[in-house]
């Protein structure tokens, strides 16, 4: 059995690169939960529910990227082969109101993880692989590629660019096996609903439904290299087969506004995006990252990744699923009035 150690599991990347490792038989999945008032695990809920097998390769420790005794406990007791840091504070948006907290868990909880698995290195091997970001390219103009420099536009970019550099280092200092894969956004119908396009699908999918009147948004000009997290998680595990650790750029090589993604939601619903969207001050950002374009040549060569899915087929997936979501919630509604 090979053991996969994957923070941020309840997340969006972490039900996709769990479920992805749990469809292979020889792993056993290990992820990382924070405890928190009311339960927060429906994206993995259905792993917990599989089959017996499934069930058994399958364990969720309490421990968090904040508290460095509880990472290296989780460590010693799971002694992973492969070990995932997906876990942030995730939103560019809430990072400028919550910047100490963004950076402690994003910066200091990846070091704090790398920490702990070079302890582990000692003793057996383990590869580490960090979740990095194309926010960190900030106002670097596209295409930006594994030679574009950073130019960081928010905390949780600067807390990025640290742990990618932390990454690193641990691999040049201490022969650590540590990847970092630069991602460029990926979206599902998991994503968290405060990401553009998730509120997008959503809240057109809402419209549609009767359940909702406009949809307020931000930047409608920001423009996105936008691809589907089960595609991008794939890639996060082809870093960590390769014989040498190394970094990655994994993106579309397509980029399309927030406009566009507006008109493609509202349009498969037969709608006109004008008729609903109004303008807030409140969602846009101090300072904004315009344009992003990856280059994932690297990846596509080395790697032999390439995504499946394209912006077209995206957006149509995330309708379908929240198209769903809406109709069940408006029956639940129409039946639950006295
Ligand atoms: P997400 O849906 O926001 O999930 C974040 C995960 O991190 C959740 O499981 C969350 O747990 C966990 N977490 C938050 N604070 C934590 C803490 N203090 N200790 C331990 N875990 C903590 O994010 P995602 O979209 O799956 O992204 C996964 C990773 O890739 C993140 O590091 C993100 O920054 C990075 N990334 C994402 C994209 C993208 O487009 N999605 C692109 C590039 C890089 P709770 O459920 O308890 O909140
Ligand atoms: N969230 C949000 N809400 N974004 C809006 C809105 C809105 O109402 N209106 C316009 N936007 C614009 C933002 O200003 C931004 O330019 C763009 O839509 C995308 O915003 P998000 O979906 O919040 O994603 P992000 O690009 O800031 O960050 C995501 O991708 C990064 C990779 O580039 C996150 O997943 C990060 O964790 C990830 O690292």
């Amino acid at each position: 059995m090979r053991r996969a150690l994957i923070t941020g599991i309840t997340g969006q990347d972490g039900s996709y690169l769990a479920e992805l490792l749990l469809s292979q038989p020889d792993y056993e999945v290990h992820g990382l939960v924070r405890r928190s008032s009311s339960l927060n695990r429906q994206r993995i809920d259905h792993l917990a529910a599989r089959d017996a097998s499934t069930r058994e390769r399958f364990h969720l420790h309490y421990a968090d990227l904040a508290d460095a005794s509880s990472l290296s406990m989780v460590m010693h007791q799971v002694r992973p082969d492969e070990v995932y840091n997906l876990g942030a504070q995730s939103h560019v948006r809430v990072s400028f109101d919550q910047p100490e907290y963004t950076v402690d868990v994003v910066a200091l909880g990846a070091l704090r993880l790398l920490d702990a698995t070079r302890q582990l290195a000692r003793t057996q091997p383990v590869k580490f692989y960090q979740a990095s970001s194309s926010e960190m390219y900030g106002s670097a103009p596209p295409p930006q590629g594994l030679d574009t420099p950073f130019h960081p536009r928010s905390p949780y970019a600067c807390a990025k660019v640290y742990a990618h550099w932390q990454t690193i280092n641990y691999r040049e200092a201490y022969g650590l096996f540590a990847c970092s894969g630069i991602l460029f956004n990926h979206e599902s119908p998991r994503r968290g609903e405060s990401f553009v396009t998730r509120k997008v699908t959503l809240g057109a999918a809402r419209i549609k439904e009767g359940l909702q009147k406009k949809l307020v948004m931000g930047n409608l000009d920001a423009r996105r290299d936008w691809g589907f997290a089960g595609d991008y998680v794939q890639a996060m595990w082809l870093m960590l087969q390769q014989d040498r650790p190394d970094d990655y750029v994994v993106a579309t090589g397509e980029t399309h506004s927030v406009r566009e993604l507006l008109e493609l939601a509202f349009s498969s619903l037969e709608l006109d995006y004008r008729d609903f969207v109004e303008f807030d001050p409140r969602y846009t950002r101090p300072s904004e990252v315009e344009v992003l374009l990856g280059d994932a040549t690297k990846a596509r060569t080395v790697l032999g990744w390439k995504p499946q899915i394209d912006f077209r087929g995206l957006v149509q997936m995330m309708i379908e699923s929240d198209l769903e979501l809406a109709r069940r919630e408006r029956f639940a509604r129409t039946y639950s009035r006295p």
